[in-house]
Protein backbone atom coordinates (compact mmCIF):
# COMPACT_ATOMS: atom_id res chain seq x y z
CA UNK A 1 0.00 0.00 0.00
CA UNK A 2 1.47 3.49 -1.17
CA UNK A 3 0.03 5.42 1.53
CA UNK A 4 2.82 7.54 3.52
CA UNK A 5 2.72 10.96 2.59
CA UNK A 6 5.63 13.59 3.28
CA UNK A 7 4.98 17.01 2.69
CA UNK A 8 7.82 20.04 2.67
CA UNK A 9 6.21 23.48 2.67
CA UNK A 10 8.97 26.26 2.41
CA UNK A 11 8.17 30.24 2.47
CA UNK A 12 4.56 32.43 3.25
CA UNK A 13 1.23 31.87 5.04
CA UNK A 14 -0.37 30.76 2.01
CA UNK A 15 1.79 28.17 1.26
CA UNK A 16 1.17 26.71 5.03
CA UNK A 17 -2.41 26.23 3.85
CA UNK A 18 -2.09 24.62 0.43
CA UNK A 19 -0.07 22.19 1.70
CA UNK A 20 -2.97 21.36 4.71
CA UNK A 21 -5.22 21.23 1.51
CA UNK A 22 -2.80 18.73 -0.55
CA UNK A 23 -3.11 16.58 2.51
CA UNK A 24 -6.73 16.95 2.40
CA UNK A 25 -6.64 16.44 -1.16
CA UNK A 26 -4.11 13.09 -0.89
CA UNK A 27 -6.20 12.17 2.37
CA UNK A 28 -9.84 12.05 0.52
CA UNK A 29 -8.86 9.74 -1.87
CA UNK A 30 -7.26 7.20 -0.27
CA UNK A 31 -5.79 5.87 2.98
CA UNK A 32 -3.29 8.19 3.25
CA UNK A 33 -0.77 8.51 6.47
CA UNK A 34 1.23 12.46 6.39
CA UNK A 35 4.40 11.59 8.23
CA UNK A 36 7.24 13.99 9.14
CA UNK A 37 10.49 11.65 7.78
CA UNK A 38 10.79 11.37 3.76
CA UNK A 39 13.30 8.36 3.66
CA UNK A 40 9.85 6.55 5.06
CA UNK A 41 7.91 7.91 2.34
CA UNK A 42 5.77 6.64 -1.03
CA UNK A 43 4.88 10.15 -1.76
CA UNK A 44 7.20 13.25 -1.41
CA UNK A 45 5.90 16.56 -1.87
CA UNK A 46 7.54 19.65 -2.47
CA UNK A 47 5.61 22.89 -1.41
CA UNK A 48 7.74 25.43 -3.04
CA UNK A 49 8.65 29.49 -3.18
CA UNK A 50 10.34 31.60 -4.95
CA UNK A 51 9.79 34.88 -3.13
CA UNK A 52 13.51 35.38 -2.75
CA UNK A 53 16.90 33.59 -4.32
CA UNK A 54 17.49 31.41 -1.20
CA UNK A 55 13.97 29.61 -0.95
CA UNK A 56 14.39 29.30 -4.29
CA UNK A 57 18.14 27.27 -3.86
CA UNK A 58 16.83 24.97 -0.99
CA UNK A 59 14.49 23.43 -3.37
CA UNK A 60 16.97 22.00 -5.87
CA UNK A 61 19.15 21.41 -2.69
CA UNK A 62 16.40 19.30 -0.88
CA UNK A 63 14.90 17.56 -4.73
CA UNK A 64 18.77 16.17 -4.79
CA UNK A 65 19.19 14.06 -1.52
CA UNK A 66 15.00 13.12 -2.75
CA UNK A 67 16.43 11.98 -5.73
CA UNK A 68 18.67 9.50 -3.46
CA UNK A 69 16.15 8.13 -1.81
CA UNK A 70 14.20 7.61 -5.44
CA UNK A 71 17.92 5.80 -6.09
CA UNK A 72 16.66 3.25 -3.32
CA UNK A 73 12.74 2.88 -3.59
CA UNK A 74 12.04 3.03 -7.07
CA UNK A 75 8.05 3.55 -6.72
CA UNK A 76 8.85 6.74 -4.66
CA UNK A 77 6.71 9.70 -6.07
CA UNK A 78 8.16 12.72 -6.52
CA UNK A 79 5.78 16.45 -6.47
CA UNK A 80 7.06 19.85 -6.55
CA UNK A 81 4.01 22.30 -5.77
CA UNK A 82 3.82 26.30 -5.05
CA UNK A 83 5.24 29.32 -6.72
CA UNK A 84 8.54 27.81 -8.11
CA UNK A 85 6.74 25.13 -9.90
CA UNK A 86 4.54 28.01 -11.57
CA UNK A 87 7.20 30.12 -12.71
CA UNK A 88 10.03 27.07 -14.27
CA UNK A 89 7.07 24.25 -15.08
CA UNK A 90 8.52 21.82 -17.48
CA UNK A 91 11.76 23.25 -16.61
CA UNK A 92 11.55 21.56 -13.12
CA UNK A 93 11.62 18.52 -15.29
CA UNK A 94 14.38 19.33 -17.44
CA UNK A 95 16.73 19.82 -14.27
CA UNK A 96 15.42 16.72 -11.98
CA UNK A 97 13.90 14.04 -14.40
CA UNK A 98 13.38 11.88 -12.04
CA UNK A 99 10.66 14.68 -10.68
CA UNK A 100 6.89 12.80 -11.30
CA UNK A 101 4.73 15.38 -11.24
CA UNK A 102 4.71 19.62 -11.35
CA UNK A 103 1.73 21.56 -10.15
CA UNK A 104 1.11 25.07 -8.99
CA UNK A 105 -0.75 26.89 -6.37
CA UNK A 106 -3.80 27.01 -8.42
CA UNK A 107 -4.04 23.38 -9.56
CA UNK A 108 -3.15 21.08 -6.26
CA UNK A 109 -6.63 20.01 -6.13
CA UNK A 110 -5.77 17.96 -9.63
CA UNK A 111 -2.82 15.96 -7.43
CA UNK A 112 -4.67 12.85 -7.40
CA UNK A 113 -5.69 13.09 -11.19
CA UNK A 114 -1.98 14.04 -11.98
CA UNK A 115 -0.22 11.25 -9.93
CA UNK A 116 -2.72 8.86 -11.61
CA UNK A 117 -1.75 9.86 -14.72
CA UNK A 118 1.81 9.71 -13.90
CA UNK A 119 1.34 5.88 -13.21
CA UNK A 120 -0.30 5.12 -16.05
CA UNK A 121 1.66 7.12 -18.74
CA UNK A 122 4.68 6.24 -17.10
CA UNK A 123 5.45 10.30 -17.99
CA UNK A 124 5.89 12.75 -15.82
CA UNK A 125 2.96 15.47 -15.65
CA UNK A 126 2.90 19.51 -15.30
CA UNK A 127 0.13 21.15 -15.12
CA UNK A 128 0.39 25.17 -13.88
CA UNK A 129 -2.31 26.51 -15.54
CA UNK A 130 -4.64 29.62 -13.58
CA UNK A 131 -8.13 27.86 -13.16
CA UNK A 132 -9.10 30.67 -11.52
CA UNK A 133 -11.35 29.90 -8.16
CA UNK A 134 -12.13 26.23 -9.12
CA UNK A 135 -9.73 24.95 -6.83
CA UNK A 136 -12.04 25.97 -3.85
CA UNK A 137 -14.68 24.20 -5.64
CA UNK A 138 -12.76 20.95 -5.48
CA UNK A 139 -11.28 20.55 -1.97
CA UNK A 140 -12.75 18.12 0.99
CA UNK A 141 -14.54 20.33 3.75
CA UNK A 142 -11.97 22.38 6.25
CA UNK A 143 -10.76 19.85 8.84
CA UNK A 144 -9.74 21.76 12.18
CA UNK A 145 -6.89 20.79 13.96
CA UNK A 146 -5.74 23.31 16.21
CA UNK A 147 -7.76 25.88 18.40
CA UNK A 148 -7.37 28.34 15.79
CA UNK A 149 -7.29 28.41 11.42
CA UNK A 150 -6.91 29.93 8.38
CA UNK A 151 -9.46 30.48 5.81
CA UNK A 152 -8.65 31.40 2.56
CA UNK A 153 -10.77 34.30 1.18
CA UNK A 154 -9.02 35.42 -2.27
CA UNK A 155 -5.82 34.02 -4.14
CA UNK A 156 -3.32 36.05 -6.29
CA UNK A 157 -2.32 39.63 -6.38
CA UNK A 158 -3.34 42.26 -8.96
CA UNK A 159 -0.46 44.81 -7.34
CA UNK A 160 2.68 44.29 -9.61
CA UNK A 161 5.16 45.56 -7.26
CA UNK A 162 8.46 46.15 -9.01
CA UNK A 163 10.51 43.60 -7.14
CA UNK A 164 7.84 41.18 -6.74
CA UNK A 165 6.80 37.32 -8.28
CA UNK A 166 3.85 36.76 -6.80
CA UNK A 167 1.06 37.95 -9.61
CA UNK A 168 3.45 35.61 -12.34
CA UNK A 169 3.28 32.47 -9.64
CA UNK A 170 -0.28 32.79 -8.23
CA UNK A 171 -2.07 34.84 -10.72
CA UNK A 172 -4.01 38.19 -10.23
CA UNK A 173 -6.24 38.65 -7.84
CA UNK A 174 -9.92 36.28 -7.56
CA UNK A 175 -12.19 36.55 -4.74
CA UNK A 176 -13.91 33.56 -3.18
CA UNK A 177 -17.66 33.69 -2.80
CA UNK A 178 -19.24 34.86 0.32
CA UNK A 179 -21.00 31.97 1.55
CA UNK A 180 -18.28 29.59 0.66
CA UNK A 181 -16.10 31.64 2.76
CA UNK A 182 -18.93 32.26 5.45
CA UNK A 183 -19.81 28.04 5.21
CA UNK A 184 -16.08 26.98 6.46
CA UNK A 185 -16.07 29.34 8.86
CA UNK A 186 -19.36 27.85 10.22
CA UNK A 187 -17.91 24.16 9.09
CA UNK A 188 -14.51 25.24 11.42
CA UNK A 189 -15.72 26.67 14.71
CA UNK A 190 -18.49 23.79 14.36
CA UNK A 191 -15.43 21.60 15.43
CA UNK A 192 -13.89 24.08 18.08
CA UNK A 193 -12.17 26.27 16.36
CA UNK A 194 -11.83 30.02 18.62
CA UNK A 195 -10.52 32.08 16.31
CA UNK A 196 -10.18 32.37 12.36
CA UNK A 197 -8.03 33.96 10.40
CA UNK A 198 -8.99 35.55 6.78
CA UNK A 199 -5.63 34.53 4.75
CA UNK A 200 -4.97 35.99 1.00
CA UNK A 201 -1.85 38.01 -0.78
CA UNK A 202 -4.35 41.03 0.02
CA UNK A 203 -7.08 40.47 1.62
CA UNK A 204 -8.26 44.05 1.67
CA UNK A 205 -8.84 43.79 -2.13
CA UNK A 206 -11.44 40.77 -1.36
CA UNK A 207 -14.53 41.38 -3.96
CA UNK A 208 -16.72 38.23 -2.99
CA UNK A 209 -20.12 37.97 -4.52
CA UNK A 210 -22.66 37.08 -2.95
CA UNK A 211 -26.02 34.95 -3.84
CA UNK A 212 -28.00 37.47 -5.11
CA UNK A 213 -25.00 38.97 -7.58
CA UNK A 214 -23.66 41.62 -5.42
CA UNK A 215 -20.19 42.16 -4.40
CA UNK A 216 -19.01 42.86 -0.91
CA UNK A 217 -15.62 43.99 0.46
CA UNK A 218 -13.44 42.98 3.78
CA UNK A 219 -14.99 44.97 5.92
CA UNK A 220 -18.75 43.69 5.60
CA UNK A 221 -17.17 40.22 5.53
CA UNK A 222 -15.52 40.98 9.11
CA UNK A 223 -18.80 41.75 9.91
CA UNK A 224 -21.00 39.62 9.12
CA UNK A 225 -18.37 36.84 10.53
CA UNK A 226 -18.15 38.76 13.63
CA UNK A 227 -21.81 38.04 14.55
CA UNK A 228 -21.36 34.51 14.25
CA UNK A 229 -21.52 33.31 18.42
CA UNK A 230 -19.02 30.86 17.95
CA UNK A 231 -16.35 32.76 16.70
CA UNK A 232 -14.79 34.47 19.43
CA UNK A 233 -11.49 36.37 17.79
CA UNK A 234 -10.90 37.43 13.89
CA UNK A 235 -8.10 38.47 12.04
CA UNK A 236 -6.68 38.71 8.81
CA UNK A 237 -3.45 39.08 6.45
CA UNK A 238 -1.82 40.35 4.12
CA UNK A 239 -2.79 43.47 3.67
CA UNK A 240 -2.14 46.16 1.00
CA UNK A 241 -1.62 49.77 2.51
CA UNK A 242 -3.15 51.49 -0.41
CA UNK A 243 -6.43 49.69 -0.19
CA UNK A 244 -6.86 51.04 3.65
CA UNK A 245 -9.98 52.00 3.38
CA UNK A 246 -12.39 53.87 5.58
CA UNK A 247 -15.08 51.82 6.14
CA UNK A 248 -12.27 49.07 6.60
CA UNK A 249 -10.79 50.97 9.25
CA UNK A 250 -14.45 51.77 10.93
CA UNK A 251 -14.52 48.20 11.96
CA UNK A 252 -11.97 48.28 14.52
CA UNK A 253 -14.07 50.95 16.12
CA UNK A 254 -17.32 48.62 16.13
CA UNK A 255 -16.09 45.48 16.02
CA UNK A 256 -14.44 44.08 19.40
CA UNK A 257 -13.79 40.75 18.21
CA UNK A 258 -10.87 42.07 15.61
CA UNK A 259 -8.09 41.26 17.21
CA UNK A 260 -6.25 44.58 17.98
CA UNK A 261 -3.28 43.63 15.05
CA UNK A 262 -2.64 44.54 12.11
CA UNK A 263 0.28 43.16 9.12
CA UNK A 264 0.36 46.22 6.74
CA UNK A 265 3.36 45.79 5.10
CA UNK A 266 5.48 49.26 3.97
CA UNK A 267 8.80 48.28 2.43
CA UNK A 268 10.47 51.06 3.00
CA UNK A 269 10.04 54.89 4.45
CA UNK A 270 11.23 56.45 1.48
CA UNK A 271 9.02 57.93 -0.77
CA UNK A 272 11.24 57.63 -4.00
CA UNK A 273 12.06 53.94 -3.17
CA UNK A 274 8.34 53.20 -2.80
CA UNK A 275 7.48 55.00 -5.91
CA UNK A 276 10.37 52.56 -7.74
CA UNK A 277 8.33 49.83 -5.94
CA UNK A 278 5.71 51.01 -7.41
CA UNK A 279 3.71 50.53 -4.40
CA UNK A 280 1.29 53.45 -4.81
CA UNK A 281 1.24 55.24 -1.62
CA UNK A 282 3.66 58.07 0.03
CA UNK A 283 5.15 57.40 3.28
CA UNK A 284 3.14 60.40 4.88
CA UNK A 285 -0.48 58.24 2.82
CA UNK A 286 1.09 55.18 5.01
CA UNK A 287 1.35 57.37 8.55
CA UNK A 288 -2.58 58.57 7.84
CA UNK A 289 -3.62 55.09 7.90
CA UNK A 290 -1.50 54.21 10.97
CA UNK A 291 -2.87 57.03 12.37
CA UNK A 292 -6.86 56.41 11.44
CA UNK A 293 -5.81 53.17 12.50
CA UNK A 294 -5.12 54.06 16.10
CA UNK A 295 -7.96 56.45 16.54
CA UNK A 296 -10.11 53.81 15.81
CA UNK A 297 -8.35 51.05 18.25
CA UNK A 298 -6.16 52.98 19.78
CA UNK A 299 -4.00 49.72 21.36
CA UNK A 300 -3.76 48.72 17.96
CA UNK A 301 -0.34 47.13 17.15
CA UNK A 302 0.99 47.13 13.56
CA UNK A 303 3.73 44.87 12.60
CA UNK A 304 5.42 44.85 8.49
CA UNK A 305 7.34 43.80 6.09
CA UNK A 306 10.51 45.54 4.97
CA UNK A 307 12.77 45.17 1.63
CA UNK A 308 16.56 46.56 2.57
CA UNK A 309 18.53 47.75 -0.78
CA UNK A 310 16.36 48.05 -3.33
CA UNK A 311 18.11 49.07 -6.45
CA UNK A 312 18.97 52.66 -6.13
CA UNK A 313 18.25 52.65 -2.16
CA UNK A 314 20.74 55.73 -0.86
CA UNK A 315 21.77 56.26 2.73
CA UNK A 316 18.99 58.86 3.53
CA UNK A 317 16.47 56.68 1.86
CA UNK A 318 17.42 54.02 4.49
CA UNK A 319 17.37 56.80 7.15
CA UNK A 320 14.16 57.78 6.44
CA UNK A 321 13.08 54.17 6.96
CA UNK A 322 14.80 53.77 10.02
CA UNK A 323 12.85 57.28 11.09
CA UNK A 324 9.44 55.46 9.99
CA UNK A 325 10.32 53.05 12.34
CA UNK A 326 10.18 55.23 15.35
CA UNK A 327 7.35 57.55 14.46
CA UNK A 328 5.41 54.22 14.11
CA UNK A 329 6.59 52.22 16.67
CA UNK A 330 6.21 48.73 14.79
CA UNK A 331 6.12 46.05 16.61
CA UNK A 332 7.78 42.60 15.41
CA UNK A 333 8.36 42.47 11.52
CA UNK A 334 9.77 40.96 8.93
CA UNK A 335 13.08 42.62 6.86
CA UNK A 336 15.20 41.26 4.21
CA UNK A 337 17.48 42.44 1.43
CA UNK A 338 16.50 42.31 -1.99
CA UNK A 339 16.99 40.02 -3.97
CA UNK A 340 15.97 40.26 -7.65
CA UNK A 341 13.49 37.84 -9.48
CA UNK A 342 13.87 36.89 -12.60
CA UNK A 343 11.15 38.40 -14.79
CA UNK A 344 10.30 41.19 -12.53
CA UNK A 345 11.23 45.39 -13.76
CA UNK A 346 13.26 45.58 -10.20
CA UNK A 347 15.58 42.74 -11.29
CA UNK A 348 16.85 45.04 -14.15
CA UNK A 349 17.32 48.17 -12.57
CA UNK A 350 20.92 49.76 -11.87
CA UNK A 351 21.83 48.55 -8.09
CA UNK A 352 25.19 49.34 -7.30
CA UNK A 353 24.89 49.11 -3.61
CA UNK A 354 27.39 46.45 -2.39
CA UNK A 355 26.04 43.49 -0.27
CA UNK A 356 28.17 44.46 2.84
CA UNK A 357 26.37 47.87 2.63
CA UNK A 358 23.07 45.80 2.69
CA UNK A 359 23.50 43.50 5.66
CA UNK A 360 25.33 46.45 7.30
CA UNK A 361 21.68 48.28 6.79
CA UNK A 362 19.00 45.69 7.71
CA UNK A 363 21.25 44.84 10.57
CA UNK A 364 20.66 48.00 12.51
CA UNK A 365 17.41 48.16 11.42
CA UNK A 366 16.26 44.36 12.68
CA UNK A 367 18.30 45.77 15.97
CA UNK A 368 15.65 48.81 16.32
CA UNK A 369 12.28 46.53 15.75
CA UNK A 370 13.43 43.86 17.56
CA UNK A 371 14.67 46.77 20.31
CA UNK A 372 10.74 47.78 20.22
CA UNK A 373 9.33 44.30 19.97
CA UNK A 374 10.97 43.87 23.48
CA UNK A 375 9.51 46.93 25.00
CA UNK A 376 6.46 46.09 23.80
CA UNK A 377 6.87 42.37 25.20
CA UNK A 378 8.34 43.89 28.41
CA UNK A 379 5.07 46.37 29.19
CA UNK A 380 3.03 43.44 28.72
CA UNK A 381 4.39 41.79 31.86
CA UNK A 382 1.98 41.62 34.31
CA UNK A 383 -0.93 42.54 32.10
CA UNK A 384 -3.82 39.76 31.55
CA UNK A 385 -4.40 38.79 28.27
CA UNK A 386 -7.24 37.56 26.84
CA UNK A 387 -5.80 34.57 24.07
CA UNK A 388 -7.22 31.82 22.61
CA UNK A 389 -5.56 28.46 23.05
CA UNK A 390 -4.38 26.97 20.15
CA UNK A 391 -2.13 24.21 20.36
CA UNK A 392 -1.02 21.78 22.96
CA UNK A 393 2.76 21.48 23.64
CA UNK A 394 4.37 18.28 22.02
CA UNK A 395 6.34 17.82 24.63
CA UNK A 396 3.99 17.94 27.70
CA UNK A 397 -0.28 17.79 27.37
CA UNK A 398 -0.15 19.99 30.78
CA UNK A 399 1.40 22.87 28.34
CA UNK A 400 -1.03 25.17 26.31
CA UNK A 401 -0.06 27.58 23.75
CA UNK A 402 -2.26 30.48 23.05
CA UNK A 403 -2.38 33.67 21.05
CA UNK A 404 -2.66 37.67 22.59
CA UNK A 405 -4.79 40.00 20.58
CA UNK A 406 -1.71 41.80 19.57
CA UNK A 407 -0.05 38.03 17.77
CA UNK A 408 2.28 36.72 20.72
CA UNK A 409 2.89 32.73 21.42
CA UNK A 410 1.78 32.39 25.37
CA UNK A 411 2.54 29.29 26.48
CA UNK A 412 0.82 28.37 30.11
CA UNK A 413 -0.48 25.13 32.13
CA UNK A 414 -3.46 24.31 31.14
CA UNK A 415 -5.65 21.20 29.83
CA UNK A 416 -6.83 20.10 26.11
CA UNK A 417 -9.90 21.11 27.03
CA UNK A 418 -9.23 24.33 26.86
CA UNK A 419 -8.40 24.35 22.97
CA UNK A 420 -10.10 26.90 20.47
CA UNK A 421 -11.59 28.83 24.01
CA UNK A 422 -10.67 32.38 24.97
CA UNK A 423 -8.58 32.03 28.46
CA UNK A 424 -7.73 34.94 31.11
CA UNK A 425 -3.32 34.48 31.10
CA UNK A 426 -1.46 36.40 33.16
CA UNK A 427 1.89 37.50 31.76
CA UNK A 428 4.78 36.61 34.12
CA UNK A 429 8.17 36.32 31.58
CA UNK A 430 8.88 37.17 27.80
CA UNK A 431 11.44 34.83 26.15
CA UNK A 432 12.77 35.65 23.24
CA UNK A 433 9.67 35.93 20.94
CA UNK A 434 7.06 34.25 22.86
CA UNK A 435 5.47 34.90 26.86
CA UNK A 436 4.59 32.86 29.68
CA UNK A 437 2.01 33.29 32.07
CA UNK A 438 -0.83 31.87 33.86
CA UNK A 439 -4.34 30.76 33.24
CA UNK A 440 -6.38 32.81 35.71
CA UNK A 441 -9.37 30.64 35.76
CA UNK A 442 -8.66 27.11 34.56
N1 LIG B 1 0.95 41.32 -0.04
C1 LIG B 1 2.05 41.79 0.68
C2 LIG B 1 2.22 43.31 0.53
O1 LIG B 1 1.26 44.02 0.48
O2 LIG B 1 3.32 43.79 0.48
C3 LIG B 1 3.34 41.09 0.39
C4 LIG B 1 3.43 39.66 0.16
S1 LIG B 1 5.07 39.09 -0.20
C5 LIG B 1 4.70 37.43 -0.49
C6 LIG B 1 5.84 39.05 1.40
C7 LIG B 1 7.01 39.94 1.54
O3 LIG B 1 8.12 39.43 0.86
C8 LIG B 1 6.86 41.33 1.01
O4 LIG B 1 6.13 42.16 1.87
C9 LIG B 1 8.28 41.79 0.83
O5 LIG B 1 8.75 42.45 1.98
C10 LIG B 1 9.03 40.47 0.62
N2 LIG B 1 9.53 40.38 -0.76
C11 LIG B 1 8.81 40.20 -1.87
N3 LIG B 1 9.61 40.19 -2.96
C12 LIG B 1 10.88 40.36 -2.51
C13 LIG B 1 12.16 40.47 -3.16
N4 LIG B 1 12.27 40.40 -4.49
N5 LIG B 1 13.24 40.65 -2.37
C14 LIG B 1 13.14 40.74 -1.03
N6 LIG B 1 11.96 40.65 -0.37
C15 LIG B 1 10.85 40.47 -1.10
FE1 LIG C 1 3.87 41.13 -4.07
FE2 LIG C 1 3.22 43.66 -3.97
FE3 LIG C 1 1.37 41.84 -4.38
S1 LIG C 1 4.63 42.62 -2.63
S2 LIG C 1 2.13 40.06 -3.32
S3 LIG C 1 3.01 42.35 -5.75
S4 LIG C 1 1.21 43.68 -3.13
Amino acid sequence: MKNKLYIKTYGCQMNEYDSDKMADVMRACGDMTQIDRPEEADIILFNTCSIREKAEEKVFSDLGRARALKQGNPDLLIGVGGCVASQEGEAIIRRAPYVDVVFGPQTLHRLPQLIAARRASGRPQVDISFPEIEKFDHLPAARATHGTAFVSIMEGCSKYCSFCVVPYTRGEEVSRPFVDVMREVDELTAQGVGEITLLGQNVNAYRGETEDGDTVDLAFLLQAIATRPLVQRLRYTTSHPREMSQRLIDVYATTPKLAAHLHLPVQSGSDRVLAAMKRGYTVLEYKSVVRKLRAARPDISITSDFIIGFPGETEADFEATMKLIDEVGFDVSFSFTFSPRPGTPAAEMADDTSPETKLARLHRLQARINELEQAYSARMVGSVQRVVVENVSRKDAGEMAGRTDNNRIVNFAGSPGMLGRFVEVRINAVSGHTLRGEALHP
